[in-house]
């Protein structure tokens, strides 16, 4: 029986910046964000969009096309998220709610800074293998925030993927091939009481390249197998910093031209945190020229650390699994002023003050509508 993604769809909000611009206002030279660090364009965040109102738009998507034999298969949520916005209750009950799924479902959130999308999907497959009646939403979303004026700001971002893990699935099976590991490292990390990130900028890129040169010495393939390489891309220059490590003279040229491919959405929205590594599968299965019986290798990173190196095996109509549309989602976007970036950055509600969240830059389904008396009240 082959198990793996059945469809997949993408969310993130309808503003964002273009790096030039912000290059210019913080006096350096753009290239260094656009050729340097390879981002583009970076979402922002209204006050009325968090990782639970994302990640059930990215959701939508999904189940509004589908009938209701299919959403009533759904057996579980697992949402997966670094941004979450309660300590004791999790997101995916919200989101299971907003979305109107039954009650007799299970509903978690998990946790490992980048890492914990993987998990989920990992942990769907093991569930679906054992119910293969049964399908799992897997929804990783985050908001990725370093601060204004910091070194991480040019690699901040926000948006929200949702897959369906199922038996017999439209866009690709997993191989169950994976290798694993995971060390207790300070490369980045957000305590309770810091709304921004913490991070050793180099020394995180380090840790990133030492851990994949590792699981991909474990992984036992060749790289030429692989139709494409998906990169968790904090930033999308990443993801060639850690590939280059195993490339040579023969394929250096192929293989950064498929990266560049695999880091389109990338370079257009910033860092997802637990989402990058399925933004940058996305970007490869709607920008790359595949066939059915392809395989894509995928590295997931979360730091801390922890990471996984894995593949799937394209099915033959793979593109029917792929719902909404990515390219309006990114193109009608509309472009603010770094100014306009800075207020709403700083106008974050992030104590949880009573507050009307409604705001002229949202048309989204889902919202955040309210805070009041420490409830989160969604729409
Ligand atoms: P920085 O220190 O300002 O940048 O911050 P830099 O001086 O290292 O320059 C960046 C690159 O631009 C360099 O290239 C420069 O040479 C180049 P490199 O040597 O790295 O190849 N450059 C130029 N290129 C063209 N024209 C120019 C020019 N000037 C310089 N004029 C840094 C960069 C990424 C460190 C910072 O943004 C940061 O700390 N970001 C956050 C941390 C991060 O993303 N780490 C990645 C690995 S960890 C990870 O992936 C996990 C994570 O997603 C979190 C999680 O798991 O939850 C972050």
């Amino acid at each position: 029986m082959n198990i793996g993604i059945d469809a997949i769809s993408f969310y993130t909000p309808e503003i964002a910046i273009n790096l030039r611009d912000l290059a210019k206002k913080r006096g350096v030279d753009p290239d260094k964000y656009t050729i340097g660090i390879g981002q583009d364009i970076q979402a922002v965040i209204p006050i009325s969009q968090d990782a639970v109102s994302m990640a059930a738009n990215a959701a939508e998507l999904i189940l509004v096309k589908k009938d209701k034999e299919y959403v009533d298969s759904i057996d579980a949520i697992y949402f997966a998220s670094e941004s979450g916005v309660d300590d004791s209750k999790s997101g995916a009950v919200i989101i299971q709610k907003l979305l109107n799924l039954p009650g007799n479902i299970r509903t978690i959130e998990m946790k490992q800074a980048c890492y914990s999308g993987t998990f989920g999907l990992m942990s769907a497959f093991n569930y679906v293998a054992t119910n293969p009646e049964k399908r799992v939403l897997v929804i990783a979303s985050d908001i990725a925030r370093y601060g204004l004026n910091s070194a991480g700001e040019v690699t901040q971002g926000a948006g929200a993927i949702a897959m369906i893990v199922s038996a017999n699935p439209q866009i690709a099976k997993y191989n169950f091939d994976s290798v694993y590991m995971s060390e207790d490292l300070n490369d980045f990390w957000r305590p309770l009481y810091s709304d921004t990130a913490f991070v050793d900028g180099k020394y995180s890129q380090e840790v990133y390249k030492e851990f994949f040169l590792k699981l991909w010495n474990r992984f036992d393939r060749k790289l030429d197998s692989f139709e494409n390489f998906a990169f968790h891309l904090p930033f999308s220059k990443m993801g060639n910093k850690a590939l280059e490590q195993i490339l040579n003279d023969e394929n250096k040229t192929s293989w950064n031209e498929k990266l560049e491919i695999a880091k389109k959405y990338s370079r257009l929205v910033g860092n997802l945190y637990t989402g990058s590594l399925y933004l940058a599968f996305l970007s490869i299965l709607e920008n790359d020229d595949l066939n059915s019986g392809d395989e894509i290798a995928m590295f997931s990173y979360g730091s801390g650390a922890e990471a996984e190196l894995y593949s799937f095996t394209l099915e033959v109509e793979y593109k029917k699994g792929i719902l909404g549309d990515t390219q309006s989602l990114l193109n009608d976007r509309k472009i603010i002023s770094v100014e306009t970036y800075e207020e709403i950055f700083s106008s974050q509600n992030l104590d949880g003050h009573n507050q009307n969240m409604e705001n002229e830059f949202d048309k989204a389904t889902f919202q955040l509508r309210e805070i009041k008396d420490n409830l989160r009240i969604y729409r």
